[in-house]
């Protein structure tokens, strides 16, 4: 939530800031504001809005610098407007600060600013940051910050200028993400790499308590009390192009149709025809460690947390160990049993999230051991777990998630496969056949976005619902969730996912001719059951669509409409069933005109609890 950039180098700095802010506005896009210094004068200009706004504005009356900072915003404390948005300036308008958190104890701090004669302008909690660093400056940025963020309670992510010394940009972060890009005499501070990717691929990550300095010639990086440190460099492989949309309307359909990809490269090398072996060398955890495991505790937030849930099914299924999964937000705050024989596992596409970072930490308190399934390399949840398996999606720009769902499924079937194989619970034959199934899914999933097209037609018949009801079994209950959360977070229709056997006990009662149903219904082990739960919805003269196997010819008498799909191995079908809903979803939404890539009141990485 909220992107910050900064830039010092020989390159047009409000180009730099204003092209990478578009690639940070998922990350929040309530309001905008950049901030240059042009002769020793800071120069800002702010929006209420999307940051086209602030591009707008800027066109019509344009600024100019030769350093700056800049932010996109999702608020938290203050409601979006232009005096809310970022940059945050002190009382003399010389230094200003950029913020991706919150600041906790920032009540108690601007009482005491105030109360010592700051002047305060905004309803944000960032703006004590600019008071604080005002009141300890002496001659030395770094130190007047070091000596502010000491008073600081919460999480944050700062960029901050000060004319009073000039030519320098100092970051810092505890909480969320802080990457310092360098290139030739240009140094960057950006939330994530992707502003980055265009100018260098030369990354360092700043951990809690790191600073990072830098003027046009050199950075520096240093800790809270001044030492300095080495840090590692990380070489970024993720090309510039993966972050366009290559002929696409929206992200988020370019990002659809990535899927079938991504499966391939989430699962390339990773498995073996051959050997019938999935391979986990990588992960940083040994078969001797993994063996010992009783029992698994997945924690996530959001579509991942969907992606847990199935992985839950593949775990308990393929390895038999059993799996709980959690989310996170509860999780960190209950009085949890875990213990070493327990692998928490945490997924998140950015490893970024704050109350699965705060779960896991609470988890390795508990001794258990830790494995993350990340999309983002080197995020801070991968940093900080002691294993991780990396999704290989590339990135993400859609808010919903698409693609790195279903990478995260293809690492958890992985995953479950390593376990079951270390632990002798299933044999070669087995394996191999399991392997198989996996590896034709990619090709299935292609046949069934060559189908996009008619299911754009059927969206066509539902733009104008309400409600809608999401119903599936077994492994496919998962899915009715994920099909209702996309629904509902890019085209603001009302959709709840349940469990078909759930349904006569609730949901029942809502059904008639304004609350159409999608059931799934792949031909396995609940297949029946979900027949009986179709009458039983027809009964009450529920429209039904159906998500099935296209050779499944029963299924036709029973609903309005069928989306077939190829069948497949039972268990991997949520590879399958996930498509057609996130498609029926975009395309509702894009019908209605609705703002797909960056849905009102969402961000891609929610870096606050
Ligand atoms: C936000 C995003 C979701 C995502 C969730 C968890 O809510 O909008 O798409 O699933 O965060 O994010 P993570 O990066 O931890 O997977």
């Amino acid at each position: 939530m909220c992107g910050i950039i900064g830039y010092i180098g020989k390159k047009n700095v409000v180009s730099v800031l204003m092209e990478g802010l578009k690639k940070l506005e998922y990350r929040g896009y309530d309001s905008a504001g950049i901030a240059v210094v042009n002769r020793n004068r800071v120069k800002i200009r702010r929006v209420k809005g999307k940051i086209s706004l602030l591009e707008k504005s800027l066109e019509e009356k344009p600024i100019e610098g030769s350093y700056g900072v800049a932010h996109t915003r999702w608020a938290t404390h203050g409601r979006p407007c232009e005096e809310n948005a970022h940059p945050h300036r002190d009382c003399t308008g010389t230094l200003v600060v950029v913020h991706n958190g919150i600041i906790e104890n920032y009540l108690p701090l601007k009482e005491k600013l105030k109360a010592e004669g700051h002047k305060f302008r905004t309803e944000t909690d960032t703006e004590v940051i600019a008071h604080l660093v005002e009141k300890y400056f002496n001659s030395s940025l770094e130190k007047a910050v070091q000596k502010a963020i000491r008073k600081l309670e919460g999480a944050y992510a700062i960029a901050v200028l000060s004319t009073k010394d000039s030519g320098k940009i100092v970051a810092a972060k505890v909480g969320p993400p802080a990457a310092i890009g360098l290139g030739e005499k240009e140094f960057f501070i950006s939330s994530d790499i992707n502003p980055l990717l265009s100018h260098t691929q030369k990354i360092v990550f700043l951990e809690d308590e790191e600073m990072a300095v830098f003027n046009e010639n050199e950075v520096k990086f240093i800790d809270y009390k001044g030492n300095s440190l080495e840090k590692r460099v990380d070489h970024i492989s993720w090309s510039p192009l993966m972050i366009e949309k290559g002929g696409f309307k929206h992200f988020m359909l370019k990002e659809i149709f990535e899927q079938p990809q991504v499966v391939r490269d989430t699962l390339n090398g990773r498995m073996s025809l051959d050997s019938g072996k999935v391979c986990m060398d990588e992960i940083g955890l040994s078969p001797q460690v993994l063996r010992k495991i009783k029992r698994v505790v997945i924690i996530a937030c959001g579509t991942s947390y969907h992606a847990g849930l199935v992985g839950k099914y593949f775990i308990e299924t393929l390895a038999q160990i059993p799996v709980d999964i959690e989310f996170a937000s509860e999780y960190r705050y209950r009085d949890f049993i875990l213990d070493k024989e327990t692998l928490a596992v945490v997924i998140s596409q950015s490893g970024e999230t704050a109350d699965s970072l705060a779960a896991l930490r609470s988890v390795k308190e508990k001794k258990a051991l830790s494995l993350a399934v990340c999309n983002v390399v080197n995020s801070s949840i991968a940093r900080e777990t002691e294993g991780v398996l990396y999704t290989h999606a590339g990135p993400e720009i859609g808010v919903a998630a698409t693609k790195t769902f279903s990478a995260q499924m293809a690492a958890l079937a992985l995953l479950a496969l390593y376990l079951a194989q270390i632990k002798g619970k299933i044999n070669k034959k087995e394996s191999l056949s399991y392997i198989q199934a996996l590896q034709r899914i990619p090709h299935k999933m292609e046949k069934i976005l060559n189908q996009a097209e008619s299911i754009e037609k059927l969206a066509l018949d539902f733009v104008s619902f309400s409600h809608f009801l999401y119903l599936g079994r077994w492994v496919n209950f998962p899915i009715a969730l994920e099909g209702a959360l996309k629904l509902k977070e890019i085209s603001y229709i009302h959709a709840e996912g349940y469990p078909g056997g759930e349904m006569k006990h609730g949901p029942i009662a809502l059904i008639d001719e304004k609350m159409p149903t999608m059931v799934i219904v792949p031909k396995d082990r609940v297949y029946e059951k979900m027949l009986s739960n179709i009458s039983e919805i027809k009964t009450r003269v529920g429209y039904i669509l159906a998500v099935a196997f296209e050779n499944d010819k029963e299924i036709h008498g029973r609903v309005d409409k069928v989306i077939p799909i190829p069948s497949a191995n039972p268990l991997f079908t949520p590879f399958l069933t996930a498509l057609p809903l996130q498609l029926f979803a975009y395309y509702i939404a894009s019908i209605r005109g609705a703002d797909v890539d960056q849905p009102r009141n969402l961000a891609k990485s929610v870096t606050v609890e």
